[in-house]
């Protein structure tokens, strides 16, 4: 199985991302980092925890991390995902207690051992990078043993928490920047699961009759959380979200990507944290580049095999 770390602000869908990554054989979860983001740290903390737990993976050490961005104050996002962050679905608290290392710690260890061991961890940030920037930043030598970086975040034609961003990078752009950067120095590859691809696998009520049919603990949380999204979204289904992101790992054809330079928006008035992906027929060569400073290379999640992707889930 391929050895994964998630870091994630759970969060609904991040809860979805957890249940798959904890129960998915093709996975390994080596361990879980918390920040900061879709709610304040402390709620990031035990939905993290209350997932873990209703998937029996206990044994999953969980790393407290940053609860603020970089530069500016925190902007949660519990309009969207309920008022304890995850649905509400008024679940008890967890049993389970975070690990004694603060996240950074967790991270340099668990990536450290696993690039002894010949198998180096792909980290899969679904949340905003702050905790991955830090360890760039700390831990330079940890983060370029990372084998790949795979993130749920920004895009290259759509947004959501302004005109211009998608949530996590808007959250902390300064902390998506350094993260593709340290990737781009460390020559660690990157993916980016953006916008563009994150509302198309989508679960259907059909789906979630089935998982309540089910009846175990793991399939009710599943479909608890599924059926808020769909409240909200009230479509022809409701997303995975970033479970999508763990879904590509277990089956990379479904996506088509593109290696493209990636720059982050630091300081536009209305364009603070837009991921700008530029699209142009360079040839890969960026002989007509104004800004100096090399972009990252990232593939780009352009298109997916939602249906593929849902059903993986389900
Ligand atoms: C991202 O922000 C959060 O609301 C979700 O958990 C996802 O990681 C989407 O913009
Ligand atoms: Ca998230």
């Amino acid at each position: 199985p391929l050895p994964v770390i998630l870091d994630v602000d759970t969060g609904v869908d991040d809860a979805c991302a957890l249940l798959l990554a904890a129960l998915h054989p093709a996975l390994d979860l080596r361990a879980v980092t918390c920040v900061g983001g879709n709610a304040p740290l402390a709620d990031v903390v035990r939905n993290t925890l209350t997932a873990l737990e209703t998937a029996g993976r206990g044994d999953v050490p969980v790393g407290v991390g940053a609860a603020r961005p970089l530069l500016e104050d925190p902007v949660d996002a519990r309009h969207v995902h309920g008022s304890d962050g995850m649905a509400d679905l008024g679940m008890p608290a967890p049993t389970l207690a975070p690990d004694s290392r603060p996240a950074l710690d967790l991270l340099r260890d668990t990536i450290a051992a696993a690039a002894e061991a010949g198998t180096p961890v792909t980290v899969v940030p679904l949340a905003p990078m702050t905790n991955l920037a830090l360890l760039a930043r700390v831990h330079p030598e940890a983060f370029a043993r990372i084998g790949r970086v795979v993130f749920m975040g920004g895009g290259v034609d759509i947004s959501n928490a302004t005109a211009a961003a998608e949530f996590n990078v808007f959250h902390d752009p300064e902390a998506t920047a350094i993260v593709l950067d340290a990737c781009a120095s460390a020559d660690v590859p990157v993916t980016m699961y953006g916008l563009d691809v994150f509302y198309d696998p989508l679960v259907t009520d059909t789906h979630v009759d089935g998982l309540r049919a089910l009846g175990t603990p793991v399939a009710d949380l599943a479909a608890g959380l599924i059926s808020f999204h769909h409240r909200r979204f009230a479509n022809a289904g409701a997303t995975i979200g970033d479970a999508g992101a763990v879904g590509i790992l277990i089956e990379p054809d479904a996506v088509v990507t593109q290696r493209l330079p990636v720059r982050v928006e630091l300081t536009g008035t209305w364009t603070r944290g837009r991921t700008v992906v530029d699209r142009r027929d360079w040839d890969g060569h960026l002989v007509h580049d104004p800004h100096g400073l090399a972009p990252a290379q990232v593939d780009v999640c352009l298109a997916i095999d939602g249906p593929r992707i849902a059903e993986l889930w389900v």
